[in-house]
């Protein structure tokens, strides 16, 4: 007999589920990381899971899925360089979360430092060198040292509880 009614989480679904949505609490930045493949194409992915590690030598870290379409890119390219984007960019963030999509057709940018595809009217940008890859699980931990930085300001935007926000105010 077959039944249209939904089929049950699993007790492990259950639970992942349970810990994403505590994860969620937590009130993060949204940055696009971009980088060339082996081709040449610029490739990019919105994260967050970027985080500031050490001021010397200057690094940064993000952790990358192990099934995302640009994983290999990120984890064998020398460069990327990390976005923070701004309030009013969440377009942008919705752009770079498609997965395998014409990412670059859709915004303004241009190529930088080694190549690396740079995203026009970002609150800030790092550009980086690939440091190091740690296993982190389904992910990659990706650190990077930062070999140049800059910040236009602006309102940030935000991601807390699976929706993007702004900031209240001071
Ligand atoms: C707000 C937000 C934050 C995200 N953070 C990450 C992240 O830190 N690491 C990651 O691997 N994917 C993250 N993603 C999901 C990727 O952006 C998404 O899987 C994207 O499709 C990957 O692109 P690709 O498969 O073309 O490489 C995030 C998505 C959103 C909307």
């Amino acid at each position: 007999m077959t039944t249209n009614s939904p089929k049950a989480l699993s007790p492990t679904d259950q639970q992942s589920r349970a810990l994403r949505d505590t994860l969620g609490q937590f009130a993060t930045g949204v940055t696009v990381v971009t980088t060339r493949d082996a081709a040449g194409q610029p490739v990019g992915m919105t994260v967050n899971s970027f985080n500031s590690v050490s001021l010397e030598p200057p690094l940064i870290l993000w952790s990358i899925d192990k099934q995302s379409l640009s994983y290999d890119a990120f984890t064998t390219q020398p460069h990327f360089a990390v976005h923070i984007l701004k309030a009013d960019q969440q377009h942008v963030s919705n752009l770079f979360a498609g997965r395998g999509a014409d990412k670059f057709g859709q915004v303004h940018w241009h190529t930088g430092a080694d190549g690396v595809p740079r995203l026009d009217d970002c609150a800030a940008l790092f550009h980086c060198r690939l440091a190091q890859c740690v296993d982190g699980g389904d992910h990659t931990i990706l650190l990077g040292e930062v070999l140049e930085f800059s910040a236009s300001g602006g309102e940030p935007l935000i991601f807390h509880r699976g929706r993007y926000r702004t900031l209240a105010g001071d």
